[in-house]
């Protein structure tokens, strides 16, 4: 993420994944969730192409960039909710069709959004990659296969941040899930 958000009114900054499959979908009217949103690096992009984006994230600075920022993007349809994610969530998720999460994993809430959301509604999601200590927060890959059991994958593409002998440490992923 982008300490400060700057103008990007191409989405040059946004996440790669999403930039292409936004472009080949069609969402009619349909509503997103975009947690944790950071500053918007995403949030902007994904306000093209739904009837209504909320954004949630712990850090209030960030959530105020975003609106902030929403008259240069001409996103009227996006709102703001701070929230601790790892806490009770107060929102509805039923009313989402698309949820993007990006460049954070964290197993309770991945877990928690999982009994929350309807079937059919579709996940975006990329992890935080191998780098640093990233891969102690990261899924094991066996944590990982028992979350896609409750998903089809429409897409899926892993990288192991490192093993030792036998064991994969952990993983890194970029997804798009439809809850079963
Ligand atoms: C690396 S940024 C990713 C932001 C955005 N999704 C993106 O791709 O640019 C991680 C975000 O997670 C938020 N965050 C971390 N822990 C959180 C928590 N417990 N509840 C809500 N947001 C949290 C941070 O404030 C930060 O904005």
């Amino acid at each position: 993420m982008l300490k400060k958000h700057f103008f990007d009114p191409d989405f040059k900054f946004a996440s790669k994944e999403l930039i292409k499959f936004l472009s080949v979908s069609k969402f009619n009217n349909y509503n997103c969730l975009d947690i944790p949103s950071g500053n918007g690096r995403n949030i902007y992009l994904l306000s093209k192409y739904f009837n209504k984006v909320i954004g949630v994230d712990i850090n209030k600075t960030y959530l105020d960039e975003i609106e902030l920022n929403k008259g240069k993007y001409k996103s009227k349809n996006i709102s703001t909710i701070q929230n601790d994610i790892l806490e009770e969530i107060s929102l509805d998720f039923k009313q989402f069709d698309f949820i993007c999460i990006s460049h954070f994993y964290n197993r309770l809430f991945f877990n928690y959004l999982e009994t929350k959301i309807n079937s059919g509604v579709i996940l975006y999601i990329e992890t935080p990659t191998c780098r640093g200590c990233n891969y102690l927060e990261l899924p094991t890959e066996s944590e990982l296969n028992l979350f896609l059991e409750s998903f089809n994958i429409l897409k899926i593409k892993k990288n192991i941040c490192g093993s030792e002998g036998n064991i994969v440490k952990s993983i890194s992923f970029t997804a798009i899930l439809e809850k079963k």
